[in-house]
Parts: C-alpha cells; structure tokens; sequence
C-alpha cells in the first residue's frame, strides 16, 4: 500500500483513507477526545504526516507520526468505536510506517498507557524510556502530556533476531554468575578459538576472574585503542564489563570508561564485576547501540567486541557511534567480519546470528558504512582467520565456511573539527 499524498485517496469498503487537510483539525481532535486520547500538541504537527479514515464525510480514524529531528512519534492512533475491527486502525498505522519510510525517518517511537500488545503485531518493542533519543526526550508528548507511566515502544524490523541476541546473552550471564564459562579471556582452560586467549597475563591479573569467564569477546580493542589517561571510553555491547574495566585502569582516574548493553542479565553481571575490581571510574547504562544514551561529541574512544556484527541496522550504529564521538574521536573495535559472501541459510538462521556468524559483514561493506557515517583512516586488520576445524569447535557445521570468517581489528576516525565544518 502507498502512503497516502493529498491528491490521492484509497477507497475501502465503505470508507476511505486520505492525507488529512487543515480543515480536519477539529473533528479529528473530538474524536481524540471521544477515545480518552490527548489532544495536547496534536495541533502543533497537524498536516501532512498525519492519515484520516473518513466515511459519509465523516472522520472515523486518525493516525499521526509527529517529527524530532531524524525520528517519529506515531500518535493519536484512534478509530470511533462503531467502526473498530473493520481494519481501520491497522490501515493507517501500515500506512503511516510507510510514510515514515519514505519521509526518511530514521526510528520511530510511540507511548503507550494501554496498547502495548496492539502495537506488537506491527514490529513495536517496549524499550526503557531513557533509550529514546534526545530531541524525543524534550518534546511535550513525552515530557508534558503523556504520563510518565506511558510505556516506550520503537519499531524493530529485527525484534525477532533481537530477542534472539537478548535471550542468548541473558543465559551467557547467568552461566558465568554460576561460575559455567560460556568461554573466557585468557584466565583459564578454554579453547574456543573464537573467545579464547584474547587478554594477555597482565590485563588478566588486573581483572576479577568472573570477568573473564564472561568474556565473549573476538578480539582485545582495548590493547589496539591506544587509550590515554584522561580520556573518556565508551564500550559498545559490553557485556560482563571486562574491557570496561580494563579501560578505565588504562584512562586511569582523571578518565571514566562507560559500558552500554541492552541485557539486564549482563549489566547486573558487569555491575558486580566493577564491585568486585574496586574500579570507580565506571558505569554501565542500559540501552541499545542502534540508539546510544550519550550526548552528541561526548566521547575520546569508542570500543566494542564482537557486538556490532549483533545488530540487524548496522549503518545506524556507526552513525550513533560517529554522533557520540568528539572529533578526532577514535573509533576501535573487535568484530567478526565475513572474507567471502556465505550461504543465504546461514544468513538467516537467527541462532547463528546470535552467535556472531551469520549477521557479519563482509570488509567492503564495513568500510562502506563507515564511511557513509562520516568516519575517515578506515583500516580492517584480521586478527584470526577462521577454518572450518575453528566453526565446528563452535557449533557450525558448514565446510563452506572454512576461511570465510575473520577476527578483524576495525579502526577509524571521526575528522577533527575544521574538516567536519568543511566537508
Ligand atoms: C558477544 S557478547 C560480547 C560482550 C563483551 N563485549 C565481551 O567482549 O565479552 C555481545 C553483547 O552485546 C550485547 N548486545 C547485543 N546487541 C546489542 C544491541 N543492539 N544493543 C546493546 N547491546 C547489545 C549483548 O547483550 C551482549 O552482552
């Protein structure tokens, strides 16, 4: 279905779906008010981003999408009691994504008192409040007029792959809390050769062992990031926190190093691994990468270990992650990187994407994102090439893989200042 234009309409069975005009501003407010939804603000963004239902010239539905900056708001989904279960509500909240789509809006929020279930079915996802982005967070919607009880829901292409990644990282957490490594760094017997043997002895003794037995890591940014006292990091999926850790040891006390990760089993985990190091110059948000809960230009060094290649929008986590850095900020992380095109049922097994295989991208496609985002001095460096001995260590049965995957230590720079104002 097309997104509805002001010249167009769609006829359906006995009512129509148009682009609201001005003149609907009354009548589409009553019926706001007829279904106990605010009316506050509606007025403010009344115009083209919003669809009417209209029947014998009357209007009988309404869905809105309000603009902040790059992302959406959809609002004021509402259809008069006589004409729900007749598909109405469904049309325009499909149309109005589509529109969405082809505004360019980047993500798309709603809040919700009541309707959480209802919004599932089109991809929404309730997400903590503080995930929303800041130009969400200021408007009056969320901080006036809908109540601080109204739930936080973004629409997730991926929600499957996403509750995938989430329900296999809360399990690795509890493992390493009970003391069963799902793999670890370098301190004890582990030979995946995936996460094993990646902290060398000094890092290992600087760090509680339940940190390390956490460690899923493919690579160790933090010995390649060069990091410098006094800086600020900011670790991208972090997990049990060790390479959070071992930051804030190498940015030392005038420095702070953040970890960010949308699992509550992790973050409890990495918590109490910051407890037990004794280690001040720490904190671990709870958000999601594809949209960072951290000022624009707000940090030095951006490091991550085998997470981006979790996330189902990729261009948008280098985009945040370029966002958040300052200029000449550095951005340093470990990933798994495919060195060939693999199979296209590896690539949509959602098991082999939690697990880091089939959500990979292949070098060219890394850089080109980077790039895209603004980043500069691109360099892809492999740090282990994986054969198909490796892939069946780790559960992957597929001869077609042999030397198809790589370790890789990715790095790039976010230009500094004049070159950012002149590009
Ligand atoms: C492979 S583990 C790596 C953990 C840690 N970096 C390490 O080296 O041990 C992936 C981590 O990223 C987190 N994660 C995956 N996708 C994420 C997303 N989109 N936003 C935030 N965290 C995510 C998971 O919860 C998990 O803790």
């Amino acid at each position: 279905m097309l997104a509805v234009d002001p010249t167009h309409s769609f006829a359906r069975a006995g009512w129509l779906l148009r682009a609201a005009r001005p003149s609907d501003l009354s009548a589409v407010s009553a019926l706001l008010a007829s279904c106990s939804l605010p009316t506050e603000g509606v007025a403010e963004q009344f115009g083209e981003s919003y669809a009417v239902a209209e029947h014998a010239g009357e209007i009988v539905g309404v869905a809105g999408v309000e603009r902040y900056g790059p992302h959406g708001l959809l609002r004021s989904v509402a259809v008069a009691p006589q004409w729900r279960l007749a598909g109405v509500g469904s049309a325009l909240v499909r149309d109005r994504l589509q529109w969405s789509e082809e505004a360019g809006v980047q993500s798309i929020f709603l809040l919700t008192t009541d309707a959480a279930r209802y919004f599932h079915r089109y991809g929404f996802r309730v997400v903590a409040r503080d995930v929303a982005p800041a130009a969400l967070h200021a408007s009056r919607e969320f901080s006036e007029i809908c109540p601080a009880s109204a739930r936080l829901m973004r629409l997730e292409e991926d929600a499957a792959l996403r509750d995938a990644v989430r329900e296999k990282y809360a399990k690795a957490a509890r493992d390493a809390a009970h003391g069963d490594s799902s793999c670890c760094g370098g301190g004890c017997e582990c030979s995946n050769p995936v996460t094993g043997g990646l902290y060398d002895a000094a890092q290992v003794a600087e760090i509680p062992e339940q940190a390390l037995r956490a460690s899923l890591g493919c690579g160790n940014p933090t010995l390649l990031a060069e990091l410098r006292e006094g800086e600020t990091v900011l670790d991208l999926g972090s997990g049990g926190g060790i390479d959070v850790l071992l930051s804030a040891r190498r940015v030392g006390a005038s420095g702070f190093a953040y970890g960010i990760d949308m699992t509550d089993e992790m973050l409890a985990l990495a918590r109490e691994n910051q407890r037990k190091a004794g280690i001040a110059n720490v904190e671990f948000r709870k958000g999601e990468i594809e949209s960072l809960p951290f000022a624009e230009a707000s940090v030095d060094v951006i490091i991550s270990n085998c997470v981006i290649n979790l996330s189902g929008d990729k261009p948008r986590v280098l985009a945040e992650a370029f966002r958040v850095l300052k200029p000449g900020g550095r951005f340093a992380v470990s990933d798994v990187v495919v060195r060939r095109e693999i199979p296209a049922s590896i690539r949509r097994d959602a098991e082999l994407w939690a697990g880091c295989v089939a959500g990979a991208l292949e070098e060219w496609k890394y850089r080109e994102f980077l790039q895209s985002a603004g980043f500069t001095d691109i360099e892809v460096v492999p740090t282990r090439i994986y054969s198909a001995d490796d892939m069946r260590e780790i559960g992957v049965r597929d001869s077609l893989l042999d030397g198809a995957l790589m370790s890789a230590f990715i790095r790039a720079t976010k230009p500094a200042k004049e070159a950012v104002r002149h590009a």
